[in-house]
């Protein structure tokens, strides 16, 4: 039998995982065995009795760095288990770090399409350059602000490939509408009561005219768009004219 889609995550805090993937849809796909989730902690690849992990970084300056010996060994033993269990598919490695690649939808894409990640979660300062550069590691990036750790990066970068997995989301069709699977953020959504303290639903949901309400939410969506990301509006807007 194939592997399900895993993720290794190498961490200092391995007590973090699965965390609050637990209750969500991912934490049912984790029961279910539509992935798998390993932890790799960090420390048991000390060399020391006090299990020393950083060490203060070269040319001075404030806090501490992972050490390269450690997280190298660290890193190989997981890669090595990792092929065991893929076989002869090799799966990503991503550090997350803000100096990163910013994730986005279709990164979350490709990584679903793969057979699972190596998940490297820094601490401190960050980790020593060395070892990204002696590893085909990429750098990946939750967004331009910092967090006191990776954890809360890998763990949301799962919740976002695990839902793209086969029978995790219910409906799938639900998630071919989503904000940026069409290039587009996502319409509006209501739900009962119709009024609620005075504000109507718009007419055209109650309408039951499919077309009409397929063709709000498009403008919607491009309104939506519009106002608020120049960026995905102008790519957008490149990619119809070249398909028109
Ligand atoms: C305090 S941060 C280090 C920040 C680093 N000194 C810098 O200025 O780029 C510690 C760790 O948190 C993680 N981290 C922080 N912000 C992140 C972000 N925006 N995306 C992904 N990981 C992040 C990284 O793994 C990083 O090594």
């Amino acid at each position: 039998m194939t592997a399900p889609w895993s993720a290794w995550v190498l961490t200092l805090f391995p007590e973090m995982f699965p965390g609050p993937l637990a209750h969500t849809l991912a934490g049912k796909a984790l029961a279910d065995g539509l992935f798998a989730l390993h932890t790799v902690a960090i420390r048991d690849f000390a060399h020391d009795r006090h299990r020393t992990v950083d060490d203060t970084p070269f040319g001075g300056g404030p806090g501490m760095v992972m050490r390269a010996d450690v997280l190298a060994e660290a890193l190989e033993a997981t890669a090595a288990a990792a092929r065991a269990t893929l076989g002869a598919e090799t799966c990503p490695i991503v550090y997350l770090t803000p100096r990163g690649r910013p994730l986005d939808q279709e990164r979350v894409r490709a990584l679903a399409r793969a057979p699972g990640v190596i998940l490297i979660c820094g601490r401190y300062e960050g980790i020593d350059q060395r070892v990204i550069e002696a590893h085909p590691i990429e750098e990946v990036s939750l967004g331009d602000f910092v967090l006191s750790g990776g954890e809360p990066a890998a763990l949301a970068l799962i919740d976002a490939v695990v839902r793209l997995l086969p029978g995790v989301v219910g409906q799938a069709d639900s998630l071919s509408d989503e904000s940026f699977e069409t290039g587009l953020l996502e319409y509006p959504h209501y739900t009962r009561p119709r009024v609620w303290q005075g504000r109507s639903v718009p007419e055209v949901l109650l309408s039951g005219h499919h077309e009409n309400i397929v063709a709000w939410r498009r403008t919607e969506s491009e309104r939506i768009t519009a106002e608020r990301r120049t960026d995905l509006w102008q790519r957008y807007q490149q990619k119809t004219r070249i398909e028109r």
